[in-house]
């Protein structure tokens, strides 16, 4: 008998930012495969069942689910943010393709969610406001030159930059490099944001021009938004400044 299998994310961390449809299936799974933190932010019944494991062990994470999802059970992996950004909806398509045919024939449902940029860019203003690409600064999984060649290539394109996973104990010095590189390409006075556990408690946003960029502003928990040339910082009057990338660019059709 085959089981159901629905990928899912929390949202960055406000539980309001959880969908709707991803609440019903954390109702409908009987079997949970995830992160301790991220499953600790889903309000289990006592009937269902959590697989905790470490955030590093994500393919053997997504063969436990699926071995589970073919003997019947219906079962949820959860991510945080959006379960297809740089999480476990990959680990799940790559464990797919390389596993058991029977793997296939699972009812394999993937929830779109919150992703940390989204959540941190609406802290701000609107700063995605137009084309913007999203890197991973994580040298774990690719090699750092390409990280470093994509880097440069988004900032030449002019492209608004979205930093993933830009720096952890075992990897300290990726984001002041990426600085160092984009300092090269871009104005001095390009808006950077650090968002820091958007959506939770801990909620920290500070917004420096990228000459002054201090790396100590971010930790594993923060997406660090690059703005392009375009992007705007509008000071406002007893509120945070406002920061955006403008919808037009000088010679566009309107
Ligand atoms: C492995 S990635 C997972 C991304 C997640 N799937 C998403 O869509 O947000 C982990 C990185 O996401 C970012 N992140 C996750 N939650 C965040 C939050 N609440 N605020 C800011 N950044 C966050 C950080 O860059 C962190 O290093």
């Amino acid at each position: 008998m085959t089981g159901k299998l629905f990928v899912i994310g929390t949202g960055p961390g406000n539980p309001e930012q959880m969908t709707p449809q991803t609440r019903a299936a954390v109702r409908e799974a009987t079997d949970f495969y995830g992160y301790g933190p991220y499953l600790d932010r889903l309000d289990l019944r006592s009937d269902q069942r959590k697989q905790v494991s470490d955030n590093r062990e994500e393919l053997d994470r997504a063969s436990a689910a699926l071995r589970a999802a073919a003997t019947g059970a219906t079962v949820c992996v959860v991510s945080g943010g959006d379960p297809g950004v740089f999480a476990m909806a990959a680990a799940i398509c790559e464990a797919v393709d390389d596993g058991p045919d029977e793997w296939r024939t699972i009812d394999l449902t993937v929830l779109p969610g919150i992703t940390a940029m989204l959540a941190v860019a609406a802290r701000v203003g609107a700063p995605l406001g137009h084309d913007f690409c999203a890197i991973s600064l994580s040298d774990n999984l690719k090699p750092w030159n390409i990280i470093e060649n994509r880097l440069e290539l988004a900032a030449r394109a002019g492209f608004v930059i979205a930093l993933y996973n830009p720096i952890s104990k075992a990897r300290p010095w990726q984001l002041g490099k990426a600085f160092e590189l984009l300092r090269t390409l871009l104005p001095a006075t390009t808006p950077v944001i650090f968002g820091r556990a958007a959506g939770r408690h801990d909620e920290k946003i500070t917004v420096q021009r990228l000459a002054d960029a201090n790396v100590a502003n971010a930790d594993m928990a923060t997406c660090v938004i690059i703005g392009s040339p375009e992007t705007k910082i509008v000071a406002r009057d007893g509120r945070p400044d406002l920061v955006y990338t403008p919808r037009f660019i000088a010679g566009g059709k309107n």
